[in-house]
């Protein structure tokens, strides 16, 4: 069986106040990581109000059946795939889905990616997409052990 990556980002469509937003995301992340716990698919989900970007990995055919559920869906629009390429192994195997809500707290790794306002993703490659996502994922575990 093989393992594949596939990254994407789309236009949040949500036209919420914030807590609404908040609201939504709360939901989206409590469904994907029931299924794709029970797909074996993992991953990251990053949102900066305008933009998600989102990593998949798992065998072809989870993350594949995954993202034709996903681009479906309509909290979100213009959903491009960035990559989509064979993976040795998975980045993100702890995470059924991981992910980072852009707050100032992130704003030191944002920057050091490059990116001082809002997201543009026509800048964003796939290798730029995994390493903002890791150092993102990074950072929230070494402040939750040091909590
Ligand atoms: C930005 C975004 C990311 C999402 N990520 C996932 C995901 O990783 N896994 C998943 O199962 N659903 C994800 N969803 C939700 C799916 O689009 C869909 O609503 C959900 O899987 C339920 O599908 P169903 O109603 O066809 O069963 C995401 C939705 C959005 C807007």
């Amino acid at each position: 069986m093989a393992l594949v990556q596939l990254i994407y980002h789309s236009k949040n469509t949500l036209h919420a106040d914030d807590r609404g937003q908040l609201a939504n995301l709360r939901e989206i992340l409590e469904i994907a990581r029931r299924k794709n716990g029970e797909a074996g698919v993992t991953g990251y989900l990053i949102f900066d109000k305008a933009y998600f970007l989102q990593i998949l990995e798992g065998e072809e055919k989870d993350v594949e059946e995954t993202y034709a559920r996903i681009i479906g869906d309509r909290r979100h629009g213009d959903v491009t795939v960035v990559e989509r390429r064979p993976a040795k192994m998975r980045v993100f195997s702890n995470w059924e889905m991981g992910s980072a809500i852009r707050s100032v707290d992130h704003e030191e790794v944002y920057l050091r990616h490059g990116i001082s306002g809002p997201i543009d993703p026509k800048k964003l490659d796939g290798d730029k997409i995994l390493a903002l996502a890791t150092d993102l994922r990074d950072l929230d575990a070494a402040r939750s052990r040091a909590a």
